[in-house]
């Protein structure tokens, strides 16, 4: 398959992903719960929305509540309008990692379960994996995906993989694979911290979206939230690489050298703005902006996102929505 420039209509995606989720469920304006708990900030690189006003800079940076409550919220939808397209890159990675029979891996942010069937393949049943994510319904259907295909060699944990890395023990895991979890953690939080863990001549694997891909979207809530500065509750920061090089040198920094690093995009077809609304929601990939969004004004920024979609493909009777990513393989350096 040529991976650069597929283009897919939205209801159609990438079959290759196996085992899609159930019908996507409604969206619903659910209560607030994350507005008043506590989160953790992160030093954002750059942010999706620049505080270019004062109010945004008083903001707290929206953090791992947002994140996990968003993708609880998107679990039952995930596959249907993620990872069905997602799926083929994860793959193209995997074929660049080497076979680990009888070793130790760490899925970094298993969501589903997609990534970390994946690894088992590379450990087989006599090695073990640890699978973590900050959402518990994406794992409890990680876990049904795992026990229908019989592995029962992964431990779950329900954590911030950034706080799980720097508890484990050093030089201890032969893989590590992060698959469409970089941004909502950067490349240099969580290089360092997979070098540490990893045993010398061990491997690690990402596939990520690059620098504000898929960037229609992307512009349309900064357009929105700066006309409505006063509708945020907190700064959303999407710390994504720009390409290749950017993601070597982080890789290069960290004490890896990188196997291979491959640049791609696909294009989703949509019919309208709300289409891309539902699906970039049901995906994951929208939800920690739309928690970071006041709960009395969600509904009307809901709104304007559509408008502002629809505004940038007026002439045009298909929307298409450009997903630009990066995937590598990296080996860590003998000490
Ligand atoms: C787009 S999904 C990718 C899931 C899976 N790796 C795949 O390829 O299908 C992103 C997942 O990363 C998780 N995640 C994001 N930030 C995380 C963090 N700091 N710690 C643990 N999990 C995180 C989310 O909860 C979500 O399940």
């Amino acid at each position: 398959m040529n991976e650069k420039n597929r283009t897919v209509n939205s209801r159609e995606g990438n079959r290759n992903a196996g085992n899609l989720g159930p019908i996507p469920t409604a969206y619903g304006e659910n209560a607030d719960p994350v507005s008043n708990r506590a989160c953790s900030s992160k030093a954002p690189r750059q942010l999706a929305l620049e505080p270019s006003y004062p109010a945004a800079q008083q903001l707290e940076i929206s953090g791992t509540d947002e994140i996990s409550l968003g993708y609880d919220h998107a679990s039952s939808t995930y596959e249907e309008y993620w990872l069905k397209y997602g799926a083929g890159p994860t793959v193209e990675m995997f074929k660049r990692i080497g076979e680990k029979r009888g070793g130790r891996a760490i899925d970094c942010g298993s969501g589903t379960g997609f990534s970390t069937a994946c690894l088992s393949r590379k450990v087989g049943p006599s090695g073990s994996i640890l699978a973590v994510d900050l959402s518990e319904k994406m794992t409890e259907i990680a876990k049904r995906r795992l026990a229908e295909l019989k592995i029962t060699n992964v431990e779950f944990r329900i954590a911030d993989v950034l706080e799980e890395l720097k508890n484990l023990p050093r030089a201890s895991f032969d893989i590590a694979i992060i698959a469409w979890v970089i941004g909502h953690v950067s490349c240099e939080e969580i290089f360092p911290l997979i070098s540490r863990i990893l045993k010398p001549g061990g491997e690690v694997g990402f596939v990520c979206h690059r620098h504000r891909s898929p960037l229609v979207p992307f512009e349309a809530f900064e357009e929105i939230a700066l006309a409505q500065p006063q509708a945020l509750n907190k700064l959303v920061v999407m710390t994504l690489p720009d390409g290749k090089d950017e993601a070597e040198r982080h890789l290069k920094e960290a004490g890896f050298n990188p196997k291979h690093l491959q640049e791609g995009s696909f294009t989703v077809r949509y019919s309208s703005g709300e289409e891309v609304y539902e699906s970039i929601m049901k995906a994951g990939l929208a939800t920690s902006f739309y928690y970071s969004v006041r709960l009395d004004a969600r509904k009307r920024m809901a709104e304007l996102f559509i408008q502002a979609i629809d505004r940038r493909f007026s002439d045009l009777s298909e929307l298409e929505i450009v997903h630009n990513y990066l995937f590598g393989v990296a080996v860590k350096e003998k000490a």
